[in-house]
């Protein structure tokens, strides 16, 4: 069995599986060699090729025990037809929310202009070196969708301020989300994706009272949605302020923690497997400071089914030798 799904669905504790968030991406210089030819970030994901080649850069390098595939959360944007751009130093740009022509789109259209991503999955997923790793797919939650297709650029600390004026457009929007990211998930799990983690990078917006229409009840039904295929999900409420409260009603088979909630507080409270929560500055740090910080996640969860892995995705300006020292030490203890 795959050491992720050993954690996952037996709930080894004496392992300590390893991946990282963004693990393929711009602080490995084959990928800037790539990105470089390539200044379109959308038509690179589209790229059946390089992006299979990206999924396996890191995996070639370091020891992980999964691919998560070369792809973006605003994939899905893209393909209901709403315009997505990523500019240098600032991050992706979507054109205005166009409700009628989102609305147009079918399972078909949708599914023949994502088909690269698919197929580089497949490809992935049945890659003979990546044998005994498990291949991840992905969403964005229905949340973080719907923040960056109304808010039309990261919301970094503060929403548009007319962000909620419209609830009959929100309420709409959300089942077309829904449905769109079922279909996404439905076609990684065909080609091959055997895990899938929901990104809802935004979580922490939101006011407790808002938790059950935008994260609690969107995302439960992606996760049942998810285990009726029979494969695990593992959730990422980042900055959630009560990881116990979400796993509790979502009930994922595990959830992925940020930095800024102490580890200890979540080994008491949640009984389900976790992951992550390792800050990635201390990739920047050096590696004494890079150890004893990673040892203490080990120490805190080392009777708790975990899965190695940060409290956010891994920092361009990281040096790969420093992911390097952090595998190996995790697989080492
Ligand atoms: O983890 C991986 O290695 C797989 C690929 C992956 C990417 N984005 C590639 C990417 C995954 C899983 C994502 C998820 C994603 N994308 C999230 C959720 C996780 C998080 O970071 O909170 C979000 C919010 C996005 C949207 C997004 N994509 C932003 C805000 C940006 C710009 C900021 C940035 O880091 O540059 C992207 C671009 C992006 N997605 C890059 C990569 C490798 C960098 C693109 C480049 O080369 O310029």
């Amino acid at each position: 069995m795959r050491p992720i799904d050993e954690v996952l669905k037996e709930r080894k504790t004496n392992i300590n599986p390893i991946w990282i968030m963004r693990q393929a991406g711009r602080y490995l210089p084959e990928f800037r060699e790539i990105r470089k030819k390539n200044p379109n970030f959308i038509n690179l994901c589209l790229n059946e090729n390089l992006s299979f080649e990206i999924t396996l850069q890191p995996v070639t390098r370091f020891q992980l025990d999964a691919a998560i595939i070369f792809s973006d959360i605003l994939m899905v944007p893209y393909g209901l037809g709403q315009k997505v751009e990523f500019q240098k130093n600032f991050g992706p740009i979507l054109e205005g929310l166009n409700f009628d022509q989102i609305s147009k789109t079918n399972e078909t259209d949708f599914t023949k202009k994502l088909n690269p991503v698919y197929k580089a999955i497949k490809r992935v997923s049945i890659n003979k070196n990546l044998n005994n790793k498990s291949t991840i797919g992905f969403v964005g939650a229905p949340w973080t969708l719907l923040v960056y297709m109304i808010n039309q650029q990261s919301p970094k600390r503060k929403l548009k301020e007319n962000f909620f004026k419209d609830d009959f457009l929100i309420n709409k929007t959300l089942l077309i989300i829904e449905k769109f990211l079922k279909i996404h998930i439905k076609n990684q799990i065909d080609n091959g994706a055997n895990i899938i983690q929901i990104f809802d990078s935004w979580a922490g917006l939101l006011k407790e009272e808002d938790l059950h229409r935008y994260i609690y009840e969107p995302t439960l039904n992606l996760v049942n949605y998810v285990k009726s295929l029979n494969i695990p999900v593992i959730c990422f409420p980042r900055e959630i302020k009560n990881y116990k409260k979400f796993c509790n009603i979502v009930k994922p088979n595990a959830v992925n923690i940020d930095y800024n909630i102490d580890p200890k507080k979540i080994v008491q409270d949640i009984q389900i497997p976790v992951q992550g929560g390792l800050d990635p500055k201390l990739l920047l740090t050096d590696k004494e400071t890079l150890k004893k910080e990673t040892k203490k996640y080990l120490d805190i969860f080392k009777d708790h089914p975990y899965i190695f892995n940060l409290g956010h995705g891994v920092l361009p300006e990281t040096d790969p030798n420093m992911v390097d020292y952090l595998v190996k030490m995790v697989k080492n203890y």
